[in-house]
């Protein structure tokens, strides 16, 4: 089999040594293409050719049948239809009903499910979904496919990594934790200087709020109404919205202290009574409350309130961080913006460019 009906039987069967995370197509997968290109008509009778409608439709199809569909295929069509379709058997080898079941079945649900479009692939900010469609991607998955939601490049040095040595434990020197401290420290805004990697957002909201509690012995947090931390028990203790934390019994935490999102007065009052010696923030706050940055004064004011009683104020930048506040090039986060520096800077989200990594950047002073 060679040319284009050698490219439909690999989108069918794809060969291991290229692809070794696929499975072969399902016959629901091949029938929905063929559907779509051909017409039910037509893909009936070349599914029947093949014998293939013997096989349970979740099935991926075997050596010999995807031999002979990609034949019966390749023989019943012209070279645009022969493309579109190994094209969209590229795109997936598994039915989008069968996607969505799975996913529905499957996968706990932690937010509204969003089936309407099923992406597979991306050329920058476009996405292109299993039925052939494009779309223009305004969400750019919470903002963190900044650099686009396929990157050739960043694809690229995951592989060479992946390939050359997957991962180290934290406990040894590893080459690429060297090279992106390199880079990152030139990023930095002011002494903030000292990293700590962790796997998801609300993982380094929880290592922050640690921290800060360990340092200043105080196990009281501020935290502003409108914000939000993420889901683990941590940082959903300091997400304000009453819903995210009633089924964990994390309604009433004694340790957390809400505040209106300007109120500097309250603030001052917790940290000078002693209940609180943590204040975490969105500068601007994102998934709950839309897009509202905070008052400029305000984050100065708690700055100043904080210096003065000894206590961690920590920035959560998973949102703002990477760019998406800037004033001007070189502006990477939004504190700089605000002129205002926190002892803890949590990043996310871009930061990986849709690959999970987010850290925490600390001031020496909170290591001593
Ligand atoms: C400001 C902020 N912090 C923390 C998180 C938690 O992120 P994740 O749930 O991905 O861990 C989010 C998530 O959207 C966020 O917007």
């Amino acid at each position: 089999m060679t040319g284009p009906a050698h490219r439909l039987l690999q989108a069918i069967r794809p060969a291991r040594h290229l692809h070794p995370e696929r499975l072969c197509a399902t016959v629901g997968r091949i029938e929905e293409v063929l559907d779509r290109f051909l017409g039910r008509k037509r893909s009936r009778a070349l599914l029947e050719s093949s014998n293939s409608h013997e096989l349970a439709r979740r099935m991926p199809v075997g050596p010999a049948q995807a031999r002979d569909l990609a034949s019966a295929i390749a023989a019943s069509c012209d070279p645009d239809e022969l493309a579109r379709i190994s094209d969209m058997l590229e795109r997936s080898e598994i039915s989008t009903a069968e996607a969505i079941d799975l996913h529905i079945r499957h996968k706990i649900p932690v937010s509204g499910l969003e089936s309407d479009i099923v992406p597979v692939r991306a050329e920058g900010c476009w996405l292109h979904a299993i039925d052939g469609r494009c779309y223009l991607d305004l969400d750019s998955d919470y903002g963190a496919a900044n650099l686009g939601a396929s990157n050739a490049e960043l694809g690229l040095a995951l592989m060479n990594q992946a390939c050359e040595l997957i991962s180290m434990k934290e406990e040894r020197v590893h080459i690429p934790r060297a090279r992106f401290l390199k880079t990152i420290l030139e990023m930095m805004p002011g002494a903030l200087d000292r990293f700590y990697w962790q796997n998801s957002n609300g993982e380094a909201v929880d290592k922050a709020l640690k921290i800060a509690k360990a340092f200043t012995g105080c196990r009281g947090v501020i935290a502003l109404e409108g914000g939000f931390h993420g889901r683990t028990h941590g940082a959903v203790a300091v997400t304000h919205n009453p819903a995210y934390r009633e089924p964990f019994g994390l309604a009433q935490e004694d340790w957390v202290h809400f505040v209106g999102s300007d109120d500097v007065r309250a603030v001052e009052a917790l940290l000078a009574e002693g209940r609180a010696r943590t204040v975490i923030m969105e500068l601007v706050q994102g998934e709950e409350a839309g897009i509202r940055p905070l008052d400029r004064g305000f984050a100065a004011e708690v700055r100043r309130s904080c210096d003065a009683h000894g206590a961690v104020l920590i920035f959560d930048e998973v949102q703002t961080g990477f760019g998406r506040v800037a004033e001007k090039p070189g502006q990477w986060f939004a504190c700089q913006a605000y002129r205002t520096l926190p002892d803890i800077l949590v990043i996310g989200e871009s930061f990986g460019g849709g690959y999970p990594v987010r850290k925490r950047g600390q001031t020496p002073t909170l290591d001593t």
